[in-house]
């Protein structure tokens, strides 16, 4: 009886225990260590030193950091970057006007003297991977405060990064992972020269939009081009007519083969943030507090937004990405609320504590040490998360309303004035009008003002007492609740919040003008009375709780790696350099319903509807599809356009590629889909899928669409399997 017990308890704790085969984002120094051998199961046909290499090119010599915030990967010897429309707008959007609205039309250089510079934009190649934990926590016990953690930490990295032995070309970086329990050191080779080269219109770049954003299926091409201009000597350069295409150590050969279902996947990139090690309360907090708040503010928001948009061409253009960006975490989050619900996640999570704590319990050591954390973590939550919620309340109400950063901008000029003298104050007007032209540039003061009205209403009617600064209080009984009053008497014939252009020009012609009606400014008054009541009854508890629950977190990371020692265990996403493997495969997201792993462009042409903002098909899509003039990308009379896999992939991954057994590039990374969204926080095989465009699309669209062939000549190609 009791061989038969311990033997199902073994089943269990492996069931529960087992790194699923497609979970986590690799550090790719230790995949030769951690993965190869799960890779090469699963059908990898290249070992993990072709992947990643310090003493030859490999594959993460193709891989570019594009921007901070998204990847890139080179495509041809002549420095050719390739990554996602929605990573390249920004590019695409500074250089589009009214005449050349390379937004909606797109746009192909015919040479490199077409090629258009884009000041502030960067790629980043990671040179090399080092272990530095042992001298980045020289000298750091538990019994440290966080803070003398934090500084002992800082100078211990100042140090690792001084004696470094690097290139005068290359740069480092050093950043925790395991929730502080290692560090990895980063040698970097940032390239500063990147030009634009080619992007389709949005109608294929973004077709589908915000209504099938984070959905399967999927039908958009969602891809732009650049190109790295380097020096003579092939090393970084300022931005300079004399530069020169870039010459990759590595560029990625590009398959024409496509995939089929369960053949091996693996996506390269940089990852932004995920949290998979969280105790089971926090994760109930965030599926029933966190994540609905934040949903609901926005829901009002996006409303609002939508309204106006509706209405008026003009604040369509002005508010497109404003809208864009809101509703892409607001679709993001509630999908997670989704998947967290119904993969149970908050009950897996209580499963693993409870066997965390049995084996604790168990052995005495780890009794002395951990004895009480699981209880410890769960109180600091329980204690945070007032604190938390209300952290959600000010953040996203304070940052949707416009007249609060116009006052916030102003406020940083005084104080400039105040604290830094004339000189500063003087140089600082530009850098302040700059942002402020920006602002006032996607700026409406009609919508602004609705938004005043309705997120205040919501922030002062939701909220308890003790979280509402008594100035507010005092408002909403002056007005009796009545905020479309109460926004109608802050805005009506305040300069600031009505008429940009005066205030620019007023800004250049006396600043100090401009900063006493700031001073006048009712909005801005209010807004720093919510933000100085915030920082007086809200942050000092959440930092401090904070700081509890990340050095609670910390040791229970710690521990689960010594307690579960048949588990590997791979760190959370943090923008650093990783790699995710998985199969190409669909899904069941609900009963009956069930997805298959391909979209074809007859999928684009059943959602086609003419004229429409979303789902309109250029004209000339719609001609080569009639024709069946796919070239050589077709595949049985079908162009394919975007596929899915088990690839655990996550914000900062968009533009990352999709590269098939044999390291050839497949597909480009550029979304997931709806319902596995909380991957960030439980992935969960059966239905966290990454979305890819099929790179056979890519080509056709340069090809076929844009007549810019000369691009693919640029690529090599291979044909696997024929
Ligand atoms: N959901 C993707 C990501 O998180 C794509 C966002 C861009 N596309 C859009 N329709 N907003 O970045
Ligand atoms: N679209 C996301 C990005 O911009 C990638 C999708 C995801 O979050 O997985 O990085």
């Amino acid at each position: 009886m009791r061989a038969i017990k311990r033997l199902l308890t073994a089943f269990f704790l492996f069931l529960v225990f087992t790194a699923k085969a497609d979970e986590g984002m690799w550090l790719p120094l230790f995949l030769q260590q951690l993965n190869e051998k799960q890779m090469k199961a699963m059908g990898m046909k290249i070992s993990a030193a072709d992947i990643y290499n310090i003493n030859k090119g490999s594959l993460k010599d193709a891989i570019v950091s594009f921007g901070g915030f998204c990847t890139g990967e080179v495509i041809s010897e002549k420095g050719l970057v390739l990554t996602n429309h929605h990573c390249g707008f920004d590019a695409i959007q500074n250089h589009s006007t009214l005449e050349r609205n390379y937004i909606r039309d797109g746009f192909w250089a015919r040479s490199n003297s077409e090629e258009i510079p884009n000041p502030g934009l960067f790629v980043t190649f990671i040179v090399r991977i080092e272990d530095v934990s042992k001298a980045a926590l020289a000298g750091v016990n538990e019994e440290m405060k966080e803070a003398e953690r934090q500084s002992r930490l800082d100078k211990n990295i100042a140090e690792i990064r001084r004696n470094l032995k690097k290139e005068a070309t290359q740069d480092s970086y050093v950043r925790s992972f395991f929730e502080g329990n290692q560090y990895f050191l980063f040698v970097t080779e940032t390239y500063r020269d990147i030009r634009l080269v080619g992007a389709p219109p949005s109608a294929i770049g973004n077709f589908g939009k915000d209504t099938d954003n984070w959905m399967w299926p999927r039908h958009t091409g969602d891809f732009s081009l650049f190109r790295i201009y380097a020096g003579k000597d092939n090393k970084p350069a300022e931005y300079s007519l004399e530069n020169v295409p870039y010459k990759p150590k590595k560029a990625l050969a590009i398959s024409m083969a496509g995939m089929k279902e369960g053949d091996f996947t693996m996506v390269f990139g940089f990852p932004g943030r995920t949290t998979q090690y969280l105790h089971s309360e926090a994760v109930d907090q965030i599926v029933k507090l966190n994540d609905p708040v934040k949903i609901a503010i926005r829901d009002k928001a996006l409303s609002v937004i939508d309204g106006f948009m509706r209405k008026d061409e003009q604040v369509k253009i002005q508010y497109a990405a404003k809208y864009a960006s809101i509703s892409n975490a607001w679709k993001k989050w509630q999908g997670e609320v989704l998947g967290l619900s119904s993969t149970k996640a908050v009950e897996k999570k209580k499963n693993q504590e409870a066997v965390f704590r049995k084996r604790v319990e168990a052995n005495p050591a780890f009794k002395a040490a951990y004895g009480s954390l699981l209880d410890d973590l769960q109180n600091a939550y329980q204690e945070l998360s007032k604190y938390g919620v209300a952290r959600d309340y000010f953040t996203e109400t304070m940052s949707r309303i416009e007249a609060f950063a116009i006052g916030s901008q102003l406020n940083n000029l005084r104080s400039i004035k105040e604290k830094n003298g004339e000189q500063a104050y003087k140089d600082a007007v530009p850098r302040i009008s700059a942002r402020l032209e920006d602002l006032y540039k996607e700026y409406n003061p009609a919508v602004d003002k609705k938004l005043f009205e309705v997120l205040l209403e919501k922030f002062t009617k939701d909220q308890p007492e003790e979280f509402l600064a008594p100035e507010l209080r005092q408002l909403a009984m002056d007005y009796k609740n009545d905020f479309g009053k109460m926004a109608d008497d802050f805005y009506i014939n305040v300069d600031l919040l009505n008429n940009g252009a005066k205030v620019l020009a007023n800004l250049q012609a006396n600043p100090d003008l401009v900063l006493a009606a700031n001073d006048m400014n009712r909005a801005n008054q209010l807004f720093q009375q919510l933000n100085t009541f915030y920082a007086k009854t809200v942050t000092p508890k959440l930092s401090e709780l904070q700081a509890r629950v990340n050095r609670l977190q910390r040791t229970y990371m710690k521990a689960q790696m010594e307690v579960m020692k048949e588990k590997t265990f791979y760190p959370d996403a943090n923008s650093t350099l990783r790699v995710t493997y998985g199969n190409v495969k669909g899904y069941q997201p609900r009963d009956a319903v069930k997805y298959d792993f391909y979209t074809y462009l007859d999928g684009v042409m059943d959602k086609y509807k003419p004229g429409d903002y979303e789902f309109d098909v250029p004209e000339k899509l719609r001609t080569l599809y009639k024709n069946k003039d796919f070239g050589p990308y077709g595949k049985n009379g079908k162009m394919p356009v975007c596929f899915i896999a088990m690839n655990h992939t996550t914000g900062g991954n968009s533009g990352s590629p999709a590269l098939d057994a044999r390291g050839n590039l497949v597909g480009l990374n550029f979304d997931r889909v709806w319902e596995g969204t909380m991957s960030d926080i439980n992935y969960d095989p059966s239905i966290c899928r990454n979305i890819m465009v099929d790179i056979r699309y890519v080509l056709f669209i340069i090809d076929k669409y844009a007549d810019a062939g000369h691009l693919v000549k640029e690529m090599k190609l291979v044909y696997p399997g024929k």
